[in-house]
Parts: C-alpha cells; structure tokens; sequence
C-alpha cells in the first residue's frame, strides 16, 4: 500500500509516451501549479518504442524511475541518447518492471495509459495492489472485466475511468440517482457518412484522420470502425457492473455531450465539455475533488447545434459485436480484443483492407468456444490463439 501522506500523491504513468500519457504530464503540471493543497510528483515513467520522448519527459518529470519496456530498443540504444536521461533516475528494461513500477510502494496512484492488451499486467498488478488506478486502457476491462471487479473488490482499488465517455458516467452518477439507462455517445469517426464501399476502400491515412479527437494510432483505427465504441460498450459493462441491455449508443459528432444516463425517475444527466482528455484525465487524479481545469470551457450562452443519431449498424457491425460481447462475457472479450488488434495492425501494415478488421473479430468470436469463467492464464492463452487465428483468416483468405 502506500507509503505517501496524504498531501502528496505520487503518481507512475505507464504509457507516458503517448497521447494520453502526455495529456496527463501536462495535467499534473498543471496540477502542481495550481493544487496548494497537495503536492504532485511523478515516481515513475514508461515508454516501450519512443527513447527520444522517454528521455526527455525523465527530464521534464524528474522520476525516480524510468522503464523502457521494450528489451530491444535498449539493446540498441546509442551512448548518446543514454546519456540524456537524468543521473538521478534509474533506468530499467523489460515489461516485468512495468508490473514492478504499477505495484511500487511509493506509488499510491497509476495512470493506465500502455495501449492494448500490453497494458494488462501492469494494470492488475496495481489493482492488486489497492492503487487508485486511473484507466485510461480499456483493454484491461475488456479481456478481464470479471477479474478486475474481482480483485479490486478484495484490494480496495479505486477504478477511475479516464475514457471521456466512462468519465461521463462517473460524473453522472455521482448524484446517487439510480440508473435505467446508460447512453454512450460516439462522434462517429471520419466514416460517419461514408458508404460501406467508401470504407472497404478506405486509406490509412483517411482512417486515422478523426475528426474532432487527437489520439494514438491504434484507438484512431478503432474509433473509425467503431470497435472502440465496441471496446467501450464491454468497458462500461464491467466498470458499472450494469447489463449489456442497459447501455446504448448515439451518434454524436461535435463530441461535446460525452454520454449521459437516464435514471428511474425519468430525468436524464449529461456531462458536457470540449473535446479534451485533459480534462477526465484530471478528474481521475484528483476524485472526488473538483479544481479548477487546464481546458478550455464551453460557452452555453452562445448558440450552438447539436445533434444526436442512432447508429447504423450495417455500416458499422463492430457495434452489435460489442453488445453481444458486453452480454455474453467469459472469454468473448479477450478473443474479440486480440483479433481486433492483430487486424489493426494487418490494416496498418497494408495488408487487409479497412472493412476486413471486424470481419477479421467477428470470425475469431465465432471460432472460439465460449467459456463463461476463465483464469487470467486461460484470458491469455486465447489472446494468443485469436492472434494467430487472424493471421490464418488473413493467410486463406489471400488478400
Ligand atoms: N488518446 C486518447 O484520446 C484516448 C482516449 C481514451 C482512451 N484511450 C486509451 O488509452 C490508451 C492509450 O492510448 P493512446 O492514444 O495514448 O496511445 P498511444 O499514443 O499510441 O500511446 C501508447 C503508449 O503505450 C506504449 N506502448 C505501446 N506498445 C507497448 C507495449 N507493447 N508495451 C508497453 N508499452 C507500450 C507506447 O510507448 P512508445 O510510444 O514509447 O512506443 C505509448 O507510451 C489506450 O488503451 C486507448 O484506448 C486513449
């Protein structure tokens, strides 16, 4: 547990190096700018590909510790560049030192900001440990929903959702209300209005360019097939413990209500702000304190439209995917999640085309055996089949 007072938080950010875990470097200088009641320090830092990046934020954050978490990009890495982290930091190599960081003793708060199923070690490792998580990788959720109510009921792990729309929801249902409904917006990614031709001939630089958001690659793709509003249906399944049939999605393409819920009584709360992962990122840090933001705010006394729409799920099929892994549960997440990963990286390499990819999670859900409770290893065993199952679908069908 942790060692810190509670006037200091001491914070690792695993996945540091990318957009979220940039967005929340930002936030927590930010934080020690403006928070007088609590001192901010980052304990600990990781990045897996990027040295350039890591070095320079070891720099900026001061951490203590510094894990690259790919062997080897340090097996390679010039004398030059090792030079440029700071004398103070240790600098350690591996993803077991990424389980080591996010279960630290000096560590009371984790920033889960690794993408995809590489983040789920550490991710538990924390939980395990009774951290305040902040869960920025839903794929955590998705593979081992089950597991992480588990374990965190039995730690006293506090999940914060830093997904925007999870956020919303926190918030919304922070009143005490109870809940009948929970509505997910979506913005509809750049296919919003495309025909299914126009996607089956989609380009990568098309599919990663989202129209209201700044992500990384592999959520980008995913926002544009509407898997990541899949991965977010099973996300909210778990992290609310609340039925498939409980939740539902709208389109939404100004991304400014990021989703609302709809209690027994009839009132309906939303939580509205611009489009900027600063801001659930700080809510998750500072729960259930509420300090003034680094973003931007909206301005509701100018006039403004807003749209809400449903889904067109012939055009978008990963979206009846999700809800039917939300319902079925077991092993149905982690086999979704690996194929959809494993077919990112087949479109982003040019070898299947964009529509393939939830063909490509829609034969791996179909071509395993369900298990509705399964150990961490069994979790794990079926990411590695459905991977290699893709990449045989991908080999047969002769792209
Ligand atoms: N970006 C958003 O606005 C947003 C919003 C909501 C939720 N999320 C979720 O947040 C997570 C991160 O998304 P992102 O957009 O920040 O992704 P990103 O920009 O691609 O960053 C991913 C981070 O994970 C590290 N990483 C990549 N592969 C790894 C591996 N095999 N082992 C360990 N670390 C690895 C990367 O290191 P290097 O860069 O050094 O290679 C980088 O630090 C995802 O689960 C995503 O769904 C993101």
């Amino acid at each position: 547990m942790s060692s810190s007072s509670p006037l200091e938080r001491r914070v690792a950010i695993l996945g540091a190096t990318g957009s979220i875990g940039t967005a929340t470097i930002s936030v927590i200088e930010h934080l020690t700018r403006i928070d007088a009641e609590t001192t901010w320090r980052v304990h600990g830092i990781s990045g897996h590909h990027n040295l350039d990046r890591l070095a320079e934020i070891a720099g900026r954050t001061a951490a203590c510790k510094v894990v690259l978490s790919d062997p080897a990009v340090a097996a390679d890495m010039p004398d030059s560049l090792a030079g440029r982290f700071p004398a103070a930091a240790s600098l350690e190599v591996g993803p077991d030192k990424l389980v080591e960081l996010a279960a630290a003793a000096e560590v009371d708060t984790l920033v889960a900001a690794i993408v995809g199923r590489a983040g789920l070690e550490s991710t538990l490792a924390a939980i395990r440990a009774g951290k305040r998580v902040a869960i920025a990788n839903k794929e955590t959720l998705v593979v081992a929903g089950g597991l992480v109510r588990e374990m965190s009921r039995r730690s006293g792990a506090e999940l914060l959702p830093v997904d925007s729309e999870h956020a919303a929801i926190f918030q919304c249902l922070a009143g005490g209300g109870i809940a009948r409904r929970i509505i997910l917006t979506a913005s509809g990614g750049p296919f919003r209005q495309a025909t299914i031709e126009e996607m089956r001939q989609a380009t990568i630089e098309q599919a990663l360019a989202h129209p209201t958001w700044s992500m990384g690659r592999k959520i980008s793709i995913d926002s544009a097939t509407m898997m990541n509003k899949a991965l977010e249906i099973i996300e909210a399944r778990w992290l609310f413990d609340c039925p498939a049939e409980m939740i539902a999605v709208m389109i939404h393409p100004q991304s400014i209500i990021h989703s609302m819920v709809e209690m027994v009584d009839g009132s309906t709360i939303a939580q509205l702000s611009p489009p900027d992962m600063r801001l659930p990122i700080q809510h998750a840090l500072t729960h259930p304190r509420c300090l003034p933001g680094a973003t931007p705010t909206l301005d509701l006394t100018e006039p403004s439209r807003w749209s809400l729409e449903p889904v067109d799920t012939e055009r978008f099929p990963a979206i009846p995917l999700g809800f039917e892994v939300a319902s079925v549960g077991g092993t149905a997440g982690a086999v979704v999640n690996a194929a959809n990963e494993a077919a990112v990286a087949l479109f982003l390499e040019g070898r299947i085309r964009f529509t393939d990819i939830v063909t490509a999670c829609r034969i791996a859900l179909e071509n395993h055996h369900h298990e509705s409770n399964a150990t961490l290893d069994r979790l794990l065993e079926l990411d590695r089949w459905a991977r290699e199952e893709v990449l045989r679908w991908q080999e047969r069908s002769n792209f």
